[in-house]
């Protein structure tokens, strides 16, 4: 089982948008995914409730039943655990980080999200967790200067997951009709950016180094 924690202190970056559509991306690659929301926004958890599917549940855990939650998913048939959390220095986002395997940034490409990315890598680092960045909400002509200049700033930071999503009316829907990109645009952008992106973040996870069970227990 790997778990990913979305997180970062800038608000609206598209970590719940994100979160649903890697969720269905990975379920329809053949992982057994455990959504898991600790935002008290719940956008992620009436998400799943609109969507209504057996086979992605979503459980609302508090900071402090993160680590035993996880435990227990380990125990059984789950893969993948993906934990949205809530935007800006949160308990519930430090706990995350420190729970999950691995960190999924998304950053818009402005400087006020790329500032914001900064302070959270520093957070990850301190808790010598792998992280990456995922640029989202790129304007569709992606040699803009601006788009540029985000991918510059966060490939220095330390790694950015390709390909750049960009802003499109279909994450808008999908999110509005319990779906994920690969379902309402499955054969368009949206849904080829998606799969593409899961695909680069099942390559990711693969290459962490996983403490034995005994230790992460401990932890
Ligand atoms: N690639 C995209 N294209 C178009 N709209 C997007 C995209 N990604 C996210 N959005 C929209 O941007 C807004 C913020 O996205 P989302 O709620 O996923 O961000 P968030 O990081 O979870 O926010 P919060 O910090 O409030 O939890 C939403 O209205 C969402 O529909
Ligand atoms: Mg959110």
């Amino acid at each position: 089982m790997r778990s990913v924690a979305m997180v970062t202190q800038k608000g609206g970056s598209g970590k719940s948008t994100l979160a649903a559509c890697l969720a269905v991306a990975a379920q329809e690659a053949g992982e057994r995914v455990f959504l898991i929301d600790m935002d008290p926004q719940k956008s992620l958890t009436k998400w799943c409730r609109h969507r209504g599917d057996q086979n992605l549940p979503v459980e609302s855990v508090s900071p402090a039943k993160l680590p035993d939650a996880l435990a227990a998913l380990e125990r059984g048939r789950v893969t993948l655990v993906i934990i949205d959390t809530p935007a800006g220095d949160t308990s519930a986002a430090d706990i995350a980080i420190k729970a999950a395997d691995f960190c999924l940034i998304p950053a818009r490409p402005a400087i006020f999200d790329i500032w914001s990315s900064e302070a959270t890598r520093g957070k990850i680092k301190t808790l010598g967790k792998e992280f990456a960045f995922v640029l989202n909400q790129c304007p569709p002509m992606q040699e803009s200067q601006r788009v540029q200049d985000g991918t510059a700033a966060l490939e220095s930071m330390g790694g950015l997951l390709r390909p750049l999503i960009s802003a499109r009316v279909a994450y808008q829907e999908a999110a509005r009709s319990g779906l994920g990109a690969t379902e309402i645009d499955g054969d368009g952008k949206a849904g080829d950016e998606i799969r593409q992106l899961w695909t680069s973040l099942k390559r990711r996870l693969a290459k962490i180094k996983m403490p034995s069970k005994q230790n992460k227990n401990a932890a």
